[in-house]
């Protein structure tokens, strides 16, 4: 049975309020909990960041009180929201372990997107960041290993594998060329639209984590990784913010916003295995159905504009359902490893002319390659272990990644004919 939102009859305000004790949750076990219940945890603690942040920005550039007050009013529930979500995890998760969680999510959701997204040019911009993701989740692991001892792929329940994606030291790009151009929505597919929704919500979430954490970590070398690496979530939240259509109004935002939740919470929903965690999707379901119905009278209200203009087939088709992808990351690596952004499109760094922006500032940033924080992790893990921390099902699916013993830091940066 399809859902429409909109056919739902919204509670009130009033039941969408949460006491205090209610927003602060019993945490998820870690030793049991199913690392995809981790994962929709993160994944709706960034979507419900967004939905505040944009709320802020909109009511700083509105002067009308009535529409100031009302989104007062949708904001603080969002906030009740984040706070039962991000005390779900538990006290004794370290600050890596989360992130490994963080990476898992990113490299398992923008396959999951990037798999079922018919717009070609939106799909390319998944494929590009995914293994982007894919190398920090690599780097982290070994990072974990080294300090505390842990395997990340217990913490992954071996759902992905661990291994070199593109090196982060090629992926210092100059900034410009992360700017895409926008898509048309008036034009695009519902789930073309949820896609890039989700996945720059989900994105700018790691980009804060690291923000906020870096300077938390306990060693010099983990400290100089989160910021290397959070530099690179800054390109990946332009990338995708870039794709979202610019021409529509804070309204009609508001309204997508609200649309998306309740479209990611009634999927987290009908996947959860957690029978608690289940009833939690359920209860935000039904905030969010209040919120949806709030941002179509304000629409109706202020724009006089009928919330089938913004979204003309509300029912939810196609659900997210995160799942492993394997075989999919492999594929990418093989066609696309070695590409960097160029303007608004992709080219493979052996394509660059020699004189190309991208190897001025990637030089700039790295200063001596060899010193690169994410770089330095592997070396000192080869040093330590013999080789490299890994889960790989087989073998690596090109040459030049494959050697666990050797950091290539070459790959993607250096054009392989020179
Ligand atoms: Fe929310
Ligand atoms: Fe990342
Ligand atoms: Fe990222
Ligand atoms: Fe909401």
């Amino acid at each position: 049975m399809t859902v429409n939102p909109f056919e739902i009859k919204p509670v009130t305000f009033e039941k969408t309020v949460s006491c205090l004790s209610s927003i602060y949750p019993k945490p998820y076990r870690k030793e049991e909990v199913d690392p995809y219940t981790k994962l929709r945890i993160i994944l709706m603690n960034g979507t419900e960041y967004e939905a505040i942040w944009f709320s802020h920005r909109f009511f700083r550039q509105c002067n009308n009180n009535d529409l100031r007050r009302s989104l007062a009013l949708l904001r603080s529930t969002e906030q009740q929201q984040q706070k039962l979500l991000s005390c779900l995890k538990p006290l004794n998760e370290s600050i890596l372990e989360t992130t490994i969680g963080y990476e898992h999510l990113a490299v398992d959701l923008t396959s999951t997107l990037a798999k079922r997204e018919k717009n070609q040019y939106v799909k390319a911009a998944l494929d590009f960041a995914l293994l982007e993701d894919f190398d920090h989740l690599y780097r982290y692991a070994n990072l974990l290993e080294f300090d505390q001892g842990i395997q990340a792929e217990k913490l992954i329940g071996k759902l992905a594998e661990i291994m070199p994606g593109r090196p982060t030291v090629a992926e210092h790009r100059f900034p410009a060329d992360d700017v895409k151009n926008f898509v048309d929505f008036n034009n695009a597919d519902m789930l073309t639209k949820l896609n890039i929704a989700i996945i720059t919500a989900a994105e700018q979430q790691t980009m804060n984590y690291y923000m906020n954490i870096a300077q938390f970590y306990s060693n010099d070398l983990g400290r100089k990784i989160y910021s290397e690496i959070g530099l690179i979530e800054e390109e990946h939240v332009t990338l995708y913010g870039s794709l979202s259509d610019t021409n529509k109004t804070f309204l009609e935002n508001l309204l997508m916003h609200e649309y998306n939740e309740a479209y990611l919470y009634y999927s987290c929903y009908q996947s959860e295995s957690d029978s608690k965690i289940k009833r939690i999707w359920e209860e935000n379901f039904e905030k969010e159905i209040q919120h949806l119905h709030t941002a179509a009278q304000l629409l109706r209200t202020y724009e006089k504009k009928d919330y089938l203009e913004v979204i003309p087939k509300p029912e939810f088709d196609d659900l997210l359902v995160l799942s492993p992808s394997v075989d999919y990351v492999r594929e990418t690596i093989k066609n696309t490893i070695e590409n960097t952004g160029n303007n608004e499109g992709y080219i493979s760094v052996n394509e660059l002319p020699k004189e190309h922006r991208f190897f001025d500032y990637n030089n700039r940033v790295l200063g001596n390659v060899n010193e690169a924080p994410t770089h330095i992790i592997i070396d000192k893990h080869i040093e330590d272990f013999g080789k490299d921390y890994r889960y790989e099902v087989k073998n690596y699916p090109i040459d030049g990644l494959g050697d666990r013993k050797c950091d290539n830091t070459q790959i993607a940066r250096i054009p392989s004919k020179s």
